[in-house]
C-alpha cells in the first residue's frame, strides 16, 4: 500500500482528480495520508475534508523566514511518513532537503509540455498566457518527479492539448486541466504505486 501526501494551494482540482479516480479504482493499492495546503480556508481543503482526509496548513506566511518555513515543513512530511509525495497544483518551491530526503519520490503536475514554458515565474494562468502569446499550436501538461531544480526532473508522462484561435488563458488552462491534468497525475499515481514506474540515470522508464 503506498501510503501518500498531497499538497495543494488553491482550487484543488488536480486532488479531486486522485479522490474520484481512488474512488472509481483507477487508483488501487494507496492510502491518502493526508493534505497539506499553504494557504487556509482553500477548496483544496474544502476537498480533503469531504473525503475525511486530514488537512493541514504549513504557510510561510505563519513563519518568520522561509528557512523556518522550510525547516517546519520538511519535519511535518517526515513525521507523516509518506512514501510518495504529491503536488497537485502547489505553488511553493520544495525545500532542498526534503527533495533530498525524498529523492524520486516527489511528483508534480505542471501545466505545460516540460521544457517548454517552465522554470521560475512559469506557474497557474501564467504558462498560458505565455503560450498564447508565442502562438504555439501544441501545448499540454507533464507530470515528472521533483529533483532540486524547478521543473527539471525525470519526466513521468506527458499529453498534448491543443491550442484553438479564440482561446483565452483561462479557456486554454481548462482544456489543459480536462483534457491533460486530471488523466496524467491519477495515472502517474496508480503507476508507481503497483510498480509500473522505474527511474534509472534520471529517465523514467514505465516496466508496467
Ligand atoms: C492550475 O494552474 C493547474 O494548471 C496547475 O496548478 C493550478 C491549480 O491547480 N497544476 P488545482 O486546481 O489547485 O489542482
Amino acid at each position: 500500500m503506498l501510503k501518500i501526501v498531497v499538497c495543494v494551494s488553491g482550487g484543488g482540482t488536480n486532488l479531486q482528480a486522485i479522490l474520484d479516480a481512488v474512488d472509481q479504482n483507477r487508483i488501487t493499492n494507496v492510502e491518502l495520508l493526508a493534505v497539506i495546503s499553504n494557504n487556509r480556508g482553500t477548496k483544496a481543503l474544502e476537498r480533503a475534508a469531504a473525503h475525511h482526509i486530514p488537512g493541514l496548513v504549513i504557510s510561510p506566511r505563519d513563519f518568520p523566514d522561509r528557512e523556518a518555513f522550510n525547516e517546519a515543513f520538511t519535519e511535518k512530511m517526515c513525521e507523516l511518513g509518506p512514501d510518495l509525495v504529491v503536488l497537485a497544483g502547489f505553488l511553493v518551491k520544495i525545500p532542498p532537503r526534503m527533495v533530498s530526503l525524498f529523492s524520486n519520490r516527489i511528483v508534480n503536475i505542471h501545466p505545460s509540455l516540460i521544457p517548454s514554458f517552465c522554470g521560475v515565474g512559469y506557474y497557474g494562468l501564467k504558462v498560458h498566457e505565455k503560450v498564447l502569446e508565442r502562438g504555439v499550436r501544441v501545448t499540454g501538461a507533464t507530470v515528472h518527479f521533483v529533483n532540486e531544480g524547478m521543473d527539471e526532473g525525470p519526466i513521468i508522462a506527458q499529453k498534448a492539448v491543443c491550442v484553438e484561435e479564440d482561446d483565452t488563458p483561462e479557456v486554454l488552462q481548462r482544456r489543459v486541466m480536462e483534457q491533460a491534468e486530471w488523466i496524467l497525475l491519477p495515472k502517474a499515481i496508480d503507476d508507481i504505486a503497483n510498480g509500473r514506474i522505474e527511474v534509472a540515470d534520471n529517465r523514467v522508464r514505465n516496466v508496467g
